[in-house]
């Protein structure tokens, strides 16, 4: 449906970047009156695209998806399928994992900080699944597998020291919470192989939505990765399998952004690891799934502010971070103003709504004045009950949400090709307020139990 739509009007089989404008307005309104508003979508045809296209690009290197940009089963499913492994930061996103995949063999589990019960799970999975690979970012991270049994495939995070990304919150590469330092790492390495583990790459990570313009930083912090990867294979009994430089790519989320030269970072990073005996790894999340999604909205309440006008609508910050978290501009559409314009269209030469384009600002119904999806901007006048979109909702979009002001969570539905199915049903607020009950319940049990 709209991945048809998308096709035609971009004129190209796989373009760069899927823009807001390219998603079809009809099929969008059509999946609110089917499903309900707020509602994730997501087209499945786009994640394979993305994925074919960061395949062309990094061609002789393995490819793992960060399933925290989006978790949802079709998405892993798919991906698996065009030959992507799966990386994960939690207990959680392993178990999603695990069931996408037939062996582990192409699922990584990044241990950051891990809760004990997530090492358990961590075991009990490599148990069933003896060729996952485990990443680990401290040295006493390494003992707490070791004192659980494990000796299996161990790759070691560093911390290169650089960091770069789209906001100072997403800057992994320097935070001294991620990693070993770089200069500490290849005594680690060595110490784990002495200790009986199979080790079998290093990673890093710089950080999160890296542009174009970073692309020094890039080139920086995998040419120290290369160096390491040498000193490594000198020192270590066995060579690495892989050197895995972690995900980062950058999508445009504003009309006038670009999209990133995906060739010209993968010649980069092929130049600056230089000569390594072992595999480039990759692991993308938000350049996978991005531009695969839209959120889309109702307009619940319009009204003149003091200096602006006040849009309400139905999502809100507990829907998409984002904008709240990281300050994010999203892409955002009037689809029930477009359909108008598309139907004026027919009947005259120029694409008219009768809306006139002013200055809006649109937020959300959480109590939190940083519930804002965008501030003073110009958009078809909204109007009661129109539907937007919000772009590049894909990733980070739903993986983020939660319930603050006790408000459930959106439904997502999943689009391929012809085919719509819901993907996930919506919270309601019992869903909200049954944890709590059964607590209750259950102390009640037990009050009862000793009253006895
Ligand atoms: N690998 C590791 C170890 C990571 O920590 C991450 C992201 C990725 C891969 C994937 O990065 P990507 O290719 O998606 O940039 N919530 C933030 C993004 C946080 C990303 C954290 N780590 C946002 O909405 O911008």
């Amino acid at each position: 449906m709209s991945d048809t739509g998308a096709r035609e009007r971009s004129g190209r089989a796989n373009p760069a970047v899927r823009r807001l404008e390219d998603w079809n307005e009809d099929d969008l309104s059509a999946l609110v009156a089917d499903y309900g508003s707020p509602l994730y979508v997501l087209d499945l045809e786009r994640v394979r695209e993305n994925a074919r296209r960061l395949g062309a690009a990094f061609p002789d290197a393995e490819i793992l998806y960060a399933v925290k940009a989006n978790a949802l089963g079709d998405v892993l499913e798919t991906l698996r399928e065009e030959g992507i492994g799966l990386e994960c930061a939690s207990a959680g996103e392993l178990e999603r994992a695990l069931a996408a995949s037939d062996s582990g063999a192409d699922v990584h589990y990044t241990a950051v900080n891990p809760p004990a019960s997530d090492l358990d799970w961590g075991i009990d999975a490599w148990e069933e699944y003896p060729d996952l690979t485990v990443t680990v970012g401290a040295e006493d991270t390494i003992d707490r597998l070791a004192d659980r049994g494990y000796d299996g495939r161990l790759c070691l995070r560093v911390n290169p020291g650089i960091g770069a990304g789209h906001h100072e919150k997403v800057q992994t590469g320097a935070n001294a919470k991620f990693g070993v330092p770089t200069e500490r790492a290849l005594e680690v390495l060595e110490d784990a192989a002495d200790r009986g583990f199979d080790v079998v790459g290093i990673h890093a990570h710089v950080g999160s939505g890296v542009s174009s313009d970073q692309l020094d930083d890039h080139r920086e912090f995998v040419s120290r990765m290369g160096d390491l990867a040498r000193d490594g294979n000198e020192a270590l009994p066995t060579d690495l399998e892989f050197v895995d430089v972690g995900g980062g790519f950058g999508v445009p989320y504003r009309d006038d952004e670009e999209p990133l030269d995906l060739e010209a970072v993968a010649d980069a990073t092929r130049d600056a690891l230089g000569d390594v005996d072992a595999t480039l790894t990759v692991e993308p999340g938000r350049y996978v799934v991005a531009d695969a999604g839209v959120l889309l909205t109702t307009v619940n309440t319009v009204k003149d502010a003091r200096d602006t006008t006040a849009v309400g609508i139905d999502a809100g910050m507990t829907t998409l971070l984002r904008p709240a978290m990281y300050d994010a501009s999203h892409p955002i559409r009037n689809l029930t103003a477009d359909a108008d314009a598309a139907a004026a269209t027919s009947s005259s030469e120029t694409p008219d709504s009768g809306r006139e384009t002013i200055e809006q600002t649109i937020t959300g119904p959480i109590c939190e004045s940083g519930d804002v999806f965008c501030t003073d901007r110009k958009l078809p006048a909204s109007e009661r009950g129109d539907v937007l979109a919000i772009g590049n909702a894909g990733a980070y979009g739903y993986e983020m949400a939660n319930q603050y002001n006790s408000r459930p969570r959106p439904a997502s539905v999943v689009v391929d090709g012809d085919e719509v199915r819901l993907a996930r049903r919506r919270e309601t607020v019992d869903d909200v307020t049954r944890l709590e009950r059964d607590a209750r319940r259950t102390s009640d049990d037990s009050s009862g139990d000793l009253a006895e």
